[in-house]
């Protein structure tokens, strides 16, 4: 007898529940531009998109700002092909551009543990920027393992395992237009 386990899609029906539509997203994107141009007002920023998972929320914000902005991009490594984080964040790909004296936004797409989060601002801190702040969509406060709140932050959801809008399962999913938490028959580490 031969047993078949379920095959990942890679589209919409490998989610068991869509937790913000595309429009849902683009609202509150939009919110969030307009609070970070208004926080900034008419000062330069560095905007860092944390990769690869902001990359398309960074795309379409920057979009929005008001503000001069300026783009740089970091990478931390803490997930692989897993869904739980190997510790701890390895900070990879160094900033391109000097911010020595420059006002920093990091964006990323989520604060789950905050691990990734306090070693990026440890690692940016060294550089003596004018001012640092976050901006997050995503926000699992129930998973905090250290004391960090985002200054800008997007919707708060479940400790769920979620996928869309650039955030991924071993590099899948990135392209769905909405955020949703994975099926957990497909969240295991080798796909
Ligand atoms: P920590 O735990 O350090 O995690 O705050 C931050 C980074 O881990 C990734 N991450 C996720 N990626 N679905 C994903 O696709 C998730 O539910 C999830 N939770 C954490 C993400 O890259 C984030 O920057």
């Amino acid at each position: 007898m031969e047993t078949l386990t379920p095959q990942p899609t890679y589209t919409l029906a490998d989610l068991d529940e869509v937790l913000a539509t595309e429009s849902q997203i683009a609202e509150r994107v939009s919110a969030l531009a307009r609070d970070i141009s208004e926080h900034y007002g008419s000062q330069d920023i560095t905007v860092v998109c944390v990769l690869s998972g902001a990359l398309v929320f960074t795309a379409d914000l920057i979009r929005k700002l008001e503000v001069p902005t300026r783009l740089d991009c970091i990478r931390a490594d803490s997930y692989g092909n897993a869904t739980e984080a190997s510790q701890p964040p390895k900070i990879r790909n160094p900033l391109k551009t000097d911010i020595k004296d420059r006002h920093v936004l990091i964006v990323d797409d989520i604060l789950d543990t905050g691990n990734t989060l306090v070693a990026i601002l440890r690692h940016l801190r060294q550089a003596e920027p004018a001012s640092l702040a976050t901006c997050v969509l995503l926000d699992k406060k129930e998973r905090r393992q250290v004391e960090l709140e985002a200054d800008f932050s997007g919707f708060e959801i479940p400790d769920a395992f979620v996928v869309g809008y650039g955030l991924d399962f071993a590099e899948h999913y990135r392209n769905l237009k909405c955020i949703g938490s994975l099926k957990p028959e497909f969240q295991s580490a080798v796909q």
